[in-house]
């Protein structure tokens, strides 16, 4: 289908085409740029567009697709780097520079490389549409071949192949190939979806102990400038106990996200000792790309992220920051002159964030499978205002709030996460499961914490007014086992040996201090000097 561009609003352009549908893909301009159809109206059709639109002209042609935006899925996802549209970094940089050429197409996967092939079904035998047919061995995970036809097989191929060959004859003419397409707008389906019953260990202790979050939960982090958001972000990618992690940097800085993959290039899973690259798919949409594909960059990742699940994998999903994608949604509302609504955000922003929320969870695939989809963004409210819109739409949405705290961040106090205003809403479920995994003391020990913590609190406020030496002895011992919890037990600096703690050792760093202190309280009562038993703890 052929048209003409009739009007041209930043990143969104009108098109004279009739027959077009809404989210049909289109190349608009002579430089044939990347867009999608938003809006059908009586003026034509509006199309958002994934470049920029500087030097597009009134009258130029634009051709339809005819189909919507979709990513490319199959064995070779792992270990890539991608745009928002699914353009592989690396390869295009190695061809053209640093910047990629408006309206280049690359292909998604390496189309020569060749796989070892694992036939699982055999001539004669029956195949429906999302059942597996065969298997991939993709750098350590077993990567499913799921059939996007039903059929009974004629022929099968076996060993060595390559994503261009087909790899099953159908009866009756169809073939099965290695590579399929997804409509990225679309979630793929599941048979079932249950409640979260297992942790999403980050090897963070202040998360794994006060704030769990659980393998198909969602999880928000707000947090104002430099509070560790990325920094909390990348930890978190590295050391979280999962199969595949797919990663979307969101309008942040290009540098932070060179220095990610070069790091990435080299340490090690520590939980199976793979290189993270190995196990890790990036999306880079960041502040010095164009602002429109940054809308579709997290639908092209949670495609991805589903496609792994889909295989019975445990993923997990990182964004940085979900903020910047509500500014380019915003944009590009703008620039369809639609009704705004709370500080110019659109007024469908919450409804747009709570669907792609939904598309977490931990499901029964189509094949019978479990897998799980697990969410972690990171929130930039302006100003640490957590009334914002962005902020308000995820607190609806998201399982957990982490919230990061200016004060500590300043304090160089990090993970920045606040004790007092964070919650998990999977805390109950998960507790249990490590009482019942690692030490039935678990929840007792995490109960004593948020205790002290919560006296210590108090007993400030107490002594501001009174004096430090208002305060007994019993409550100078709790200052001093709140602020060891404070200091050895919820920091965890990211840059030494102490970044990664697995439940084990975060139970037996808690169990020390708090025993110490359970022990102090005895001698207290027993008559010690307060003086001698924290001399000789220290
Ligand atoms: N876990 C940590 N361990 C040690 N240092 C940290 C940690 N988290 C953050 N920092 C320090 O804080 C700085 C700022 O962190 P980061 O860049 O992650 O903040 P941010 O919230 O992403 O900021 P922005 O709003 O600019 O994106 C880091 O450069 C680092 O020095
Ligand atoms: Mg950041």
């Amino acid at each position: 289908m052929e048209g003409k561009i009739t009007g041209i609003a930043g990143p969104t352009v009108t098109l004279a085409m009739p027959g077009l549908k809404m989210y049909d893909r289109v190349l608009a301009g002579a430089a044939r740029l990347f867009g999608e159809v938003i809006r059908l109206g009586p003026e034509g059709a509006v199309a958002q567009v994934y470049e920029s639109t500087r030097g597009m002209g009134v009258g130029e042609p634009a051709i339809s697709l005819g189909k919507p935006l979709t990513v490319r899925l199959g064995p070779g996802l792992l270990g890539a780097i991608y745009d928002g549209l699914q353009r592989p970094l690396p390869e295009v940089a190695a061809a053209t520079g640093p910047f990629i050429l408006p309206g280049s197409q690359w292909p998604a996967l390496a189309e020569e490389r060749v796989w070892a092939f694992v036939p699982l079904k055999q001539p004669g035998d029956k195949v429906a549409v999302g059942e597996p047919y065969g298997a991939i061995e993709e750098d350590g995970t077993r990567h499913f071949l799921f059939a996007d036809q039903a059929g009974t097989v004629a022929a099968m191929a076996s060993g060595s192949i390559t994503l261009a060959q087909p790899l099953a004859e159908l009866v009756g003419g169809g073939t099965l190939t290695a590579a399929q397409e997804w409509p990225i707008r679309i979630p793929r389906p599941w048979r079932r979806k249950f409640a979260p019953t297992t942790p999403l260990i980050t090897g963070q202790r202040v998360i794994d102990f006060l704030f769990p979050l659980a393998r198909g939960g969602t999880a928000m982090l707000p947090g104002g400038f430099g509070t560790g958001k990325t920094v909390l972000e990348q930890a978190i990618a590295k050391f979280a106990e999962v199969d595949i992690v797919v990663y979307v940097g969101c309008g942040e800085r290009g540098n932070e996200m060179a220095d990610m993959l070069e790091e990435f290039a080299t340490l090690t899973d520590p939980w199976t000792g793979r290189t993270l690259m190995r196990r890790t798919i990036m999306v880079a949409n960041t502040s010095n790309m164009p602002v429109a594909a940054r809308e579709a960059s997290i639908y092209t990742a949670v495609t991805m992220a589903e496609y792994y699940r889909d295989m019975g994998c445990h993923v997990l999903l990182l964004a940085d920051s979900i903020s910047r994608w509500a500014e380019a949604l915003r944009e590009i509302s703008s620039a369809l002159e639609e009704m705004p609504g709370e500080e110019g955000y659109p007024t469908y922003l919450a409804s747009r964030l709570a669907s792609f929320f939904a598309r977490a969870g931990m499901v029964e695939t189509m094949s019978g499978k479990i897998g799980s989809l697990s969410m972690i963004l990171s929130v930039s409210p302006p100003g640490g205002d957590l009334t914002e819109p962005t902020t308000q739409a995820c607190l609806r949405a998201a399982g957990a709030f982490l919230m990061l705290d200016t004060g500590l961040a300043h304090r160089r106090h990090f993970p920045a996460i606040n004790w007092f205003q964070s919650y998990s809403l999977y805390d109950q479920e998960m507790t249990a499961y490590f009482g019942k995994e690692v030490d039935p003391a678990w929840a007792g020990l995490k109960r004593q914490t948020h205790t002290l913590l919560q006296r210590e609190e108090k007993l400030r406020e107490v002594a501001e007014i009174v004096g430090a030496e208002g305060l007994q002895d019993a409550d100078h011992l709790v200052m001093h086992t709140a602020a060891r919890l404070r200091q050895e037990f919820l920091r965890q600096n990211t840059f030494d040996s102490d970044a990664f703690s697995t439940p084990k050792l975060t139970l037996e760093k808690a169990a020390r201090l708090l025993d110490q202190h359970t022990a102090a309280e005895a001698r207290l009562a027993r008559g010690d000097f307060l003086t001698d038993i924290l001399r000789e703890m220290a």
